[in-house]
């Protein structure tokens, strides 16, 4: 087996298997925000991605990416079913996301969870190279910075939340509470997108563990844990060039013209989740039809919405609602050849996604609850020449850096419809003007920068972030 100084530690591997047109197997890479993150990172330097490659069964052989060691984690469908539909998606993530679903408990999801843990654990542990670096991502391995101290405490472990972490009144809501701060506690550093955030987990620790915590340090045995905000962002440069690259700017050109040129393209781009606020915002786009406010001609919608956990009911249930929703706004507003929404149940590759970007005048990134929205800094990113207004959810993460967006507070329905026509009948100046304050922001914070941050935040020697950034 093959051992690495540095590990990253991720529910999944970040690829995705498709059948190629010759029926043979193709890798591509899989959607997602943590995905997105990390992916540009571990190019640079010789590392070993641990996960899971997305179907179930004996592990899979994952050939290595850009270098980077795939090092695959058998899942079982029960194991799955437990685990990651189960506590990871429909106990931790709605309650991780102000509950806007209900959370559901069951004890057996918690057996699941703690073994699938110590599993990934103890992958880690056997390909780390004596005093390395293993980065552990997210909300579905809280347990395994814990559980990797007590089998390696020779290494360096650093954890990262993606998703937002909850404030005590919902956290204490949790049956295993203690176990899973107590398992994050295994780490050097934890890091949260948010401030807000790093101090839900400290008070928690203070008022569940009855540990000595402030903001940036906790105390447990004989060890300090650091704390801290670090947001996370994209390749910045690298989504510039693809959105100013000829084909993207040919295929953005031929994907306006096939909408039929409207005045406004209003787009959204998320994953089928009941936290991004998809059902508010078509709520939103029908009133303003319904009132005559804007007509389809001149505001089409285009609904990019790619298929997600589709085996939770939440998800099933989101997806019903959401098609039947269409159906009726393109029944009721929509003419022969000219829909009001395009729906796009489907994923794309990412020039696709730049070209989409790139047609879009009008970006919604609206969720109800998000830990950053990398969509949105994806958006603003591809706008090379500096047009196009971002309307942003107060509640995503990303609106702390974006102050220059036309934020919104999703949950009114009233005020979501002001904040999109302030923007579609916005001053094009007004728009350059946020625009490019936002542009400049994102190049100077950009992947690299948060990958910098952390890692010197974790590994003092500096040594870790001069390799990877
Ligand atoms: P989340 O992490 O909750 O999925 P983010 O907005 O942070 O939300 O990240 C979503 C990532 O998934 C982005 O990098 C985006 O480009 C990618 N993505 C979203 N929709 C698609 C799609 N249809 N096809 C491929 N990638 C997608
Ligand atoms: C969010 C989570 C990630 C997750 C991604 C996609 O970004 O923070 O951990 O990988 O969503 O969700 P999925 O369930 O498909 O992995």
């Amino acid at each position: 087996m093959r051992r690495s100084a540095f590990v990253v530690v991720a529910h999944r591997l970040p690829v995705d298997d498709s059948i190629a047109p010759d029926g043979a197997c193709e890798w591509r890479r899989s959607p997602g925000g943590l995905v997105s993150a990390l992916h540009p990172i571990l190019r640079r330097s010789p590392a070993t991605w641990v996960g899971w490659a997305g179907q179930t069964g004996p592990a899979r052989q994952v050939p290595d990416i850009d270098g980077v060691h795939m090092h695959s984690v058998p899942l079982s469908t029960e194991d799955i079913a437990e685990h990651y539909e189960g506590f990871a998606n429909a106990t931790l993530w709605p309650l991780y996301h102000d509950a806007v679903e209900q959370p559901v408990y069951h004890r057996r999801w918690w057996e699941a969870y703690q073994l699938i843990n110590q599993r990934y654990a103890e992958a880690a542990a056997a390909l780390a190279e004596p005093g390395a670096v293993v980065w552990v991502q997210d909300y579905h391995l809280q347990l395994v910075p814990g559980i990797l101290r007590e089998l390696r405490p020779d290494l360096t472990i650093g954890f990262f939340m993606h998703v937002p972490f909850p404030p005590p009144e919902l956290f204490m809501q949790l049956p295993r509470r203690a176990e899973l701060l107590r398992g994050m506690l295994g780490a050097d550093l934890v890091g949260f997108q948010r401030a807000q955030a790093a101090h839900n987990f400290a008070q928690l620790c203070v008022k569940v563990l009855g540990l000595q915590a402030s903001d940036r340090r906790i105390a447990i045995d004989d060890r300090i844990v650091r704390v801290g905000a670090f947001p996370v962002s994209i390749d910045t440069a690298d989504m510039e060039s693809l959105a100013a690259s000829p084909a993207v700017v040919a295929r953005a050109r031929r994907l306006r013209a096939d909408l039929g040129d409207p005045k406004h393209v209003i787009l959204s781009v998320d994953r089928m989740d009941y936290t991004k606020g998809i059902e508010q915002r078509l709520k939103a786009y029908s009133e303003l039809l319904d009132s005559g406010q804007i007509k389809v001609r001149d505001a089409v919608m285009v609904q990019v919405a790619v298929p997600s956990r589709e085996r939770v009911e939440q998800y099933k249930a989101l997806r019903e609602r959401v098609e039947r929703e269409v159906g009726r706004i393109n029944g009721e507003y929509g003419r022969v050849g000219e829909p009001a929404i395009h729906y796009l149940n489907q994923p794309f590759d990412r020039a696709e996604l730049a070209a989409l970007y790139r047609v879009a005048n009008i970006m919604a990134v609206t969720p109800l609850r998000d830990g950053m929205n990398l969509v949105a800094k994806e958006y603003v990113a591809s706008r090379v020449d500096d047009t196009g207004a971002l309307v942003l959810s107060e509640f995503a993460g990303a609106a702390a850096e974006f102050p220059q967006a036309y934020l919104c507070n999703p949950h009114d329905l009233d005020g979501l419809k002001a904040v999109l026509m302030d923007a579609m009948k916005a001053a094009p100046d007004d728009v350059e003007e946020r625009m490019r304050a936002m542009r400049e922001h994102l190049r100077v914070h950009d992947i690299r920068a948060w990958a910098r941050s952390y890692l010197l935040a974790l590994d003092r020697t500096g040594g870790l972030a001069a390799r990877l950034t």
